[in-house]
């Protein structure tokens, strides 16, 4: 089930029963440029999307340049992110119409959270693009091209179909490196009024444990030694069980550490609320559940939390986290915060100073606010000038980047496993991961790629470190 056909120019993919792939013809010979834009489950769909294309005959090409088929994976997140498609659509238009002076035709999608969020409008601002798709059909991207070929106009699928796209999408491609993204879980019921994934990514799913568990063993099985479990809100998963019950995600990482040749699993992004006990535990228990967490915590003050519609307070979040470290004293932790929420003082903004200070973080993403439209919090007055954002947000990134270096430099002396990924910069180098997630740089031989081996750590930087392998 598993096995991918020998020929992977044929007209068919094993899509499961009914699957929209069966009907699409190939267009062997033709190059699809496919770019993410987002987050990891972005980059995990983009895989996915490569991966059926080459069943339909794509092959993959990193140039743009060349691209018969151009696939932009959007995110929608904070507006910046979302303009970035717009300026490279620009270009993509320059780039079809010298193709089609040369004689040559090109297909543009846009898919993702962006074009989730605006559909049509999407062809309406940049006639360019022939396809726009919203990340719960991406499923139907073989099938839409094909269609696209002979229907004048633009195409538009931004439906929340019925069927399950996970279901639907061909077996997971033998992996090309020692590591990989599975998505477990998407979309989300939470609704921060800042944020825009319950309406891009829809309301909460989790797969079942059964598929979850084929798709881990087709990767282990070509090498993949660390799995990165994804969701939204990955903690909250409560996928079918082999049983027939709901199972916790803790129940999911112990029958996959239970997975002969897997090394190492992660999961990612969690939300305080959801941060259980059995989670809690199998991080005390679980060898192969790496002591690394990232967990958001957005703001330090409980009446902007509020206001975010957080439902945790800077007190639970800190409880939550002696807990966490009481059963894993060596978990290095992680967390995303915004600066600048609509009506944020400046008291308001020091106690998010206050929390990462009483926390201590081993890494962290800082975002200034952005008013994102359709959610209640750009409706909200008191929008913080955006000079006021950028003077918070350097000062959080500077106490920030100090914790990362302060825990980088406690790694100087130590004795690290590292799993190797891929080249490093220099010659004879290759660079991995520690447990904590830092990349490490070590002289070793291509052989070692996928390997774990312990790595003396002699040099941190503020964001990487640098050791010697030492003897098994
Ligand atoms: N599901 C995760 C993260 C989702 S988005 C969670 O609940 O934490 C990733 C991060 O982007 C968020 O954690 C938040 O810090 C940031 N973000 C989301 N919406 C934003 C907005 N409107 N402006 C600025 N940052 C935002
Ligand atoms: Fe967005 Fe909040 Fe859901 Fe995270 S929990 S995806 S920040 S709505
Ligand atoms: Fe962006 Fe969509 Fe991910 S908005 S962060 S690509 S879920």
């Amino acid at each position: 089930m598993d096995e991918r056909p020998a020929d992977q120019s044929r007209e068919t993919a094993e899509a499961g029963p009914g699957g929209s792939l069966r009907t699409v013809p190939a267009r062997a010979g033709g190059k699809a440029f496919v770019k993410s834009y987002g987050c990891q489950m972005n980059l995990y769909d983009s895989e996915r999307m490569t991966e059926a294309l080459a069943l339909q005959g794509y092959a993959q090409t990193a140039s743009i340049e060349d691209a018969d088929l151009i696939v932009l994976n959007t995110c929608h997140i904070r507006e910046k992110a979302a303009e970035k498609v717009y300026s490279e659509l620009g270009r993509v238009r320059e780039l079809k119409e010298e193709r089609a002076a040369a004689g040559s035709s090109t297909l543009v999608a846009v898919v993702g959270c962006v074009a989730q969020a605006e559909g049509a409008e999407i062809i309406a601002r940049a006639p360019v693009v022939d396809l726009v798709i919203g990340p719960q059909s991406y499923h139907r991207l073989p099938e839409l091209i094909a269609r696209a070929g002979h229907e004048k106009g633009g195409l538009v699928d931004t439906d929340f179909p019925d069927e399950d796209k996970f279901s639907r999408l061909p077996p997971r491609a033998p992996a090309r490196g020692p590591t990989a993204f599975l998505t477990v879980q998407e979309g989300c019921d939470k609704f921060c009024t800042f944020c825009v994934v319950p309406y891009t990514r829809g309301m909460e799913y989790s797969r079942p444990v059964a598929d979850i568990e084929r798709e881990a063993r087709t990767l282990i099985e070509g090498g993949v030694r660390e799995i990165t479990l994804l969701g939204q809100n990955v903690n909250a998963y409560h996928g079918e069980g082999p049983g027939g019950a709901a199972w916790s995600l803790a129940q999911l990482i112990r029958r996959l550490a239970s997975i002969d040749g897997l090394a190492r699993l992660r999961y990612t992004t969690s939300h305080p609320r959801d941060m259980s006990d059995d989670l809690i535990a199998a991080h005390a228990e679980e060898e192969k559940l790496m002591p690394y967490l990232h967990l958001p915590f957005q703001a330090g003050c409980d009446r902007i939390l509020g206001a975010m519609n957080r439902k945790h307070t800077a007190q639970s979040y800190l409880n939550l986290v002696a807990r966490i470290r009481a059963a894993q004293p060596q978990i290095a932790l992680s967390t995303d915060i915004i600066v600048g929420f609509p009506g944020e003082t400046d008291a308001e903004f020091e106690q998010t100073l206050a929390l990462t200070e009483k926390v201590g973080f081993a890494q962290a993403y800082s975002f200034k606010y952005s008013a994102r439209p359709g959610t209640p919090a750009a409706k909200l007055g008191e929008q913080v000038p955006d000079g006021i954002k950028s003077r918070r947000l350097a000062r959080l990134q500077e106490l920030l980047g100090a914790q990362q270096a302060a825990f980088n430099a406690r790694c100087v002396g130590q004795t690290l496993p590292v799993l190797f990924e891929k080249p490093g910069r220099r010659p004879g180098q290759l660079v991995g991961r520690s447990p904590y997630l830092q990349a490490v740089h070590a002289e070793a031989a291509p052989a070692q790629l996928g390997r774990i081996l312990p790595v003396e750590i002699s040099a941190c930087s503020s964001n990487s470190l640098a050791g010697v392998i030492r003897p098994l």
